[in-house]
């Protein structure tokens, strides 16, 4: 049977891009990445791609006249490259509600907090400088706000005394790598069932 096709939206280093990669090449999670699209050029996501072979797209905000045609040339990739569902890794810019509704529950993002703790930019930065004792990441499907949609699942590290925003981050990202993988292979078993905002998760 082929195996059900994602994109992957990119903005730098793409440690997540390649713990899906790695999971998706040792046969954990049956779905094959035909895009890596990154918003920035020369990005090590995007060598992460091409080692794996896998077709990588540069989307540059800057040489598009408007959101809207920036958007539009990342759906005419994903539809190209016959994806179902858009995973957003590291990806950062928030997309359009004319975007989310076009691929509406078909798009999943991860963010380094427990959400909806600190959403938005420097999620690490933000749990740190408020004092929380706990941290980690959230999967979840991505509807018109920011970080807001239903949660998949969530990791949770300690904040340890002294961390800064660097050494939590570090601890987060690990957990981070094992949450994306492990929420992209119940969405490929269709275990995944979105009851308004909420995720039940079939056995
Ligand atoms: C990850 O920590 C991810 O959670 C975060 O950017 C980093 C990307 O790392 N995403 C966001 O903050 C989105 N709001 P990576 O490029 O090595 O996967």
């Amino acid at each position: 049977m082929d195996k059900r096709k994602i994109g992957v939206l990119v903005s730098g280093r793409g440690s997540n891009l390649q713990a899906i990669i790695d999971c998706i090449s040792k046969g954990d999670i049956p779905l094959e990445i035909t895009a890596v699209i990154s918003d920035k050029d020369d990005v090590l996501a995007l060598e992460r791609a091409a080692k794996a072979k896998i077709a990588g797209f540069t989307v540059n905000r800057r040489e598009c006249s408007s959101k809207e045609e920036f958007e539009e040339k990342i759906n005419a990739i994903l539809i190209k490259a016959g994806c179902e569902l858009v995973v957003l890794a590291g990806f950062m810019r928030i997309l359009s509600a004319a975007f989310v509704n076009r691929w509406q529950n078909r798009i999943i993002n991860i963010h380094p907090a427990v959400l909806p703790s600190f959403p938005g930019l420097d999620a690490q930065k933000q749990a740190v400088n408020y004092g929380v004792k706990i941290s980690g990441c959230t999967v979840h499907f991505v509807d018109e706000g920011t970080d807001s949609g239903p949660i998949i699942l969530q990791k949770t590290v300690f904040v340890l005394d002294g961390d800064t925003e660097e050494t939590l981050a570090a601890r987060i990202l690990e957990q981070e790598h094992k949450a994306l993988p492990e929420a992209l292979k119940l969405w490929a078993e269709n275990k995944l069932i979105i009851e308004g905002r909420c995720v039940k998760i079939l056995a």
